[in-house]
């Protein structure tokens, strides 16, 4: 079946409705998700969104600007990080009027709270920058936008997921979609495309995304021809439940909660005299492995605590009132009396498609755009976070990149026609789909996945190393041997999730290809990024954006340079 609309949005998280929202004035839009979309994991993003209101101190964008080209260890580019930390402030009143419904200061301001990494006059001291409601302000950002986007008339295809993007004479012309209920392949014929799909996190064993993030759009986007950028850079939140993965948010932090180790020393006062809990989530990572691997885990085990205890619980249960319910249900421990076991948690993925700052996907180290194509959100690089990301930042990057990169699209929308379609664009991954329905191989996707999760964990996780990376490698090529012959058991075409999960595992082992050659291939310690075997950060030759493009031969790598306006490189001290 083909469709035809002006826009075709994929995802339907903050980036995409905001997009949705933003190119619906100039004509027909669908947003297609393979969930429903107010499932969509924005709705995991808990403590706030940062934005230099100066509600309750003083703060200005500029403060902001610096913090967050600080906190990506100097690979951010400033031209992109200066739009997002101006526009945040626009972004979140435009939400406030479409009714988001923020926290409030008693004079009835949206109120402010802390977050890891945000200071005021560049570094002296935190600042309360994350405007909030409670610890569910990703979840209040979702629903705030879906009733906007269908009060604007824009059309939901829901649980349709995306399998390829269709590109003709080198311009984006559409997408090829799945049917979950049906199995049945639909074409939407669009002028304009806009990937909004999220990260892949779930290349680690522990995380705190969803089952959906996969890395779809990413590893599409990848096999046609876009290069991937930064994809060495992934973040570990520290504060997941421990073995779970859950997000505990740091706004927990924020609120006054401490770190504590073994023998009850709130141990980050060694690694980060000034900001202290509230240090960048890099810093935080490693200082939680540090007293593991020294023996101060709690238990002798891979985690440590996070006391919350001292804060009351009126504040825990008003303030933090999602993260205490999972830890009673989860845990079954009672945050208001009991300490909670955390453990850094794969949470971000820095890099992802490049764009420019209207959205637009970039093809090489010319900044060439791809016409017709667009991506924001996880999925995208801006670049405004660089090696490592600020607590709030995604959101703010949602919003503001995902509203731009809607405006663009209804400005080119109105401009040109139709592009025409190729000839049958769904024959590639309809071959593919039935490829894996009738393979009679021996192999489980299951089995796969989880060997790929652990091995990333332990060989490409918080600490990297030559030899263990090499070694990963090696690993992929024999699970790309294993997956040519992974068998399912569901031959249907109702809801096959083996199916999808099968097509999913194709796409995790790509991305954690370009996230493995990208890392062997940097050799200095920067942001997220930190190899044991090149400690220092090193600018002379490293100071410059790693793009992973598809050959096949595995990935080929090249570099472009990082924009670097305001702030020269320095020491990062917290
Ligand atoms: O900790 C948190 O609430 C997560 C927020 C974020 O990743 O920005």
């Amino acid at each position: 079946m083909v469709h035809q609309f002006d826009a075709v949005i994929v995802g339907a998280g903050g980036a995409g409705l905001m997009a949705a929202l933003n190119s619906a004035e100039a004509g027909r839009v669908a947003v297609l998700s393979k969930l429903y979309p107010t499932r969509s994991h924005t709705g995991a993003a808990q403590g706030g969104i940062g934005a230099a209101l100066g509600n309750v101190e003083e703060d200005h964008w500029e403060w902001h600007m610096f913090d967050t080209v600080k906190g990506s260890d100097y690979l951010g580019d400033q031209d992109a990080i200066e739009v997002m930390c101006r526009e945040a402030i626009d972004t979140v009143y435009e939400l406030e009027h479409m009714g988001l419904p923020f926290n409030r200061t008693p004079d009835g301001k949206i109120d402010q709270r802390p977050f890891g990494g945000h200071t005021k006059e560049y570094g002296k001291a935190p600042v309360k920058r994350a405007c909030f409601a409670a610890d569910r302000t990703g979840h209040m950002i979702l629903q705030t936008l879906y009733q906007q986007c269908i009060r604007r008339g824009v059309t939901f295809y829901d649980e349709f997921q995306v399998v390829d993007l269709i590109i003709n004479d080198g311009v984006c012309v559409g997408v090829v979609a799945y049917e979950m209920s049906t199995g049945e392949l639909h074409v939407f014929h669009s002028k304009a495309v806009l990937f909004a799909t999220g990260g892949f996190g779930r290349i680690y064993k522990v995380t705190s995304n969803a089952l959906a993030l996969t890395g779809d759009g990413v590893a599409i986007a990848y096999r046609n021809g876009v290069p991937l950028m930064d994809m060495e850079f992934f973040q570990f939140h520290p504060t997941g439940i421990h073995r779970m993965g859950i997000l505990i948010t740091e706004g927990a932090r924020g609120e006054g909660g401490i770190l504590v180790n073994s023998e009850g020393e709130r141990f980050m006062q060694r690694y980060a005299p000034t900001l202290l809990d509230l240090a960048p989530r890099d810093m935080i990572s490693r200082a939680i492995y540090q007293e593991v691997a020294e023996g101060r885990g709690i238990n002798g085990e891979d985690y440590v605590y996070l006391d919350l205890r001292h804060l009351g619980r009126e504040l825990i249960e008003t303030k933090l009132p999602d993260i205490t319910d999972f830890v009673r249900t989860y845990l079954g421990i009672d945050p208001v009396t009991e300490m909670i076991p955390v453990q850094p948690t794969a949470h971000y993925a820095m890099g992802g498609i490049p764009t420019n700052v209207d959205g637009q996907v970039v093809m090489d180290e010319k900044n060439t755009p791809l016409p017709g194509f667009y991506a924001a959100g996880e999925c995208a690089c801006v670049s405004v976070h660089g090696a490592n990301r600020l607590g709030t930042n995604s959101l703010v990057d949602i919003v503001v990149f995902g509203r731009r990169a809607g405006r663009h699209m209804a400005k080119t929308v109105r401009e040109i026609g139709f592009h025409p379609l190729p000839k049958d664009p769904a024959a590639r991954v309809r071959d593919e789909i039935e490829r894996i329905r009738h393979n009679n191989g021996t192999e489980r996707a299951v089995e796969v996945r989880q060997r790929l999760q652990e091995e990333m964990m332990n060989r490409v996780g918080v600490f990297r190393e030559e030899g263990r990376m090499t070694e990963m490698l090696h690993i992929l090529q024999e699970l790309r041997q294993m997956y040519a012959k992974v068998r399912i058991d569901d031959k249907g075409r109702r809801w096959n999730t083996d199916l999808l999960e099968a097509l999913e595992l194709g796409y995790q082992l790509d991305i954690a290809e370009t996230v493995t050659v990208s890392a062997l291939a940097r050799k200095e310690s920067r942001g997220a990024h930190s190899r044991v075997d090149y400690p220092q950060r090193d600018d002379v030759n490293f100071l410059k954006h790693t793009l992973a493009y598809r050959t096949e031969n595995g990935p080929r790598l090249g570099y472009k340079p990082v924009v670097i306006t305001r702030f020269q490189p320095q020491e990062r001290k917290y």
